[in-house]
């Protein structure tokens, strides 16, 4: 049985009452769980002894024009899909729990959370580092696994670990995806029959990228380019960015080396924006490897 808990005490007793020699996977999530979500549980499984996931639509990372009041919360099948992935534990906060109404002190990263997403979304990554540290603070994880569907929160993440000495291993997950090449996204339920027959042209356009790349392109203002051009004949995609930038850095690059780089893009279709992105070079000796791929 899945235990759930919901309050900070609940999961300092659970925690207290583990093996001092166990070792604790935690995949900290906001809900609406997707197959995205459950790859990271399973790489979590594979690696770990003990599992904990958490639910918590973190209102701190949510812009005012952004859509925290209508995300998606559909708690009771979340339950059921971490129950029979064999996850341990939940924690499933209450915002009044996790944050008191005078709380005053915040995690700010301040290089790789400023461009791309960070540049659009103020304050996004300063709710999210605050709240993955408060997590990881409250379950003392020896790994914790993110995706890659989101890189920049994971450069983020893995940056603040190391800066401020936390004691867990950071894990990236690959990106999963659609069929059509749509990567998984709790958002993606926002998209209406319409933008939902265009959101592959996301992955498209990275795709087109990579070709050109394969055949021999270097040239990062080329390569976006080529990038932007898939997108710019769909009037219903609104490009925010589509960028070239250094993997781990995320600094805008002019040449591509050899060992690759992050391609990435984020475009509003309707009412929804989404994210996608790329790494140029994996597979190949010196490209990034995800802990599940082979
Ligand atoms: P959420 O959007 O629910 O995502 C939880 C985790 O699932 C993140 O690490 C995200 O990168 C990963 N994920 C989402 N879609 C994926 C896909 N298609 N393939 C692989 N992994 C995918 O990211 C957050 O929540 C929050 O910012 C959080 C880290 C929980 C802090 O509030």
């Amino acid at each position: 049985m899945i235990q759930i808990l919901r309050t900070i005490a609940a999961l300092r007793a659970w925690r207290n009452g583990l093996p001092p020699d166990v070792r604790l996977g935690l995949v900290p999530t906001m809900g609406a769980l997707h197959a995205g979500h459950m790859s990271l549980v399973d790489l979590a499984k594979a690696r770990c002894d003990t599992v904990i996931a958490s639910i918590f639509v973190n209102p701190l990372q949510f812009g005012p024009q952004e859509d925290l009041a209508r995300y998606p919360r559909p708690i009771e099948s979340d339950i059921a899909m971490l129950e029979a992935a064999g996850v341990d534990a939940l924690f499933l906060p209450q915002p009044e729990d996790l944050y008191p109404a005078d709380a005053s002190t915040y995690v700010v990263e301040e290089a790789v959370s400023l461009p791309l997403c960070g540049a659009l979304r103020p304050g996004h990554f300063r709710g999210v580092a605050t709240v993955v540290l408060k997590l990881f603070n409250l379950t003392q994880p020896h790994l914790a696994f993110f995706g890659q569907k989101d890189a920049q929160q994971c450069a983020v993440i893995e940056r603040m670990v190391r800066d401020l000495n936390v004691p867990t291993e950071i894990v990236r997950g690959a990106i999963v995806r659609e069929p059509d090449g749509l990567a998984l996204s709790s958002r993606n339920a926002y998209l209406d029959a319409s933008h939902r027959a265009v959101a592959p042209l996301l992955h498209q356009s990275l795709v087109a990228a990579r070709l050109a790349y394969e055949a021999g392109e270097r040239d990062a203002a080329r390569l976006a380019a080529i990038g932007r051009a898939v997108l710019a004949r769909e009037p219903r995609i609104e490009v925010q960015y589509w960028e070239v930038r250094d993997r781990y850095s995320l600094a805008p690059l002019e040449t591509v080396e050899a060992d690759g780089c992050l391609l990435a893009v984020a475009a509003i279709l309707g009412n929804t924006r989404l994210i996608d992105n790329l790494c140029l070079g994996t597979g190949t000796p010196g490209g990034l490897r995800f802990a599940n791929e082979r």
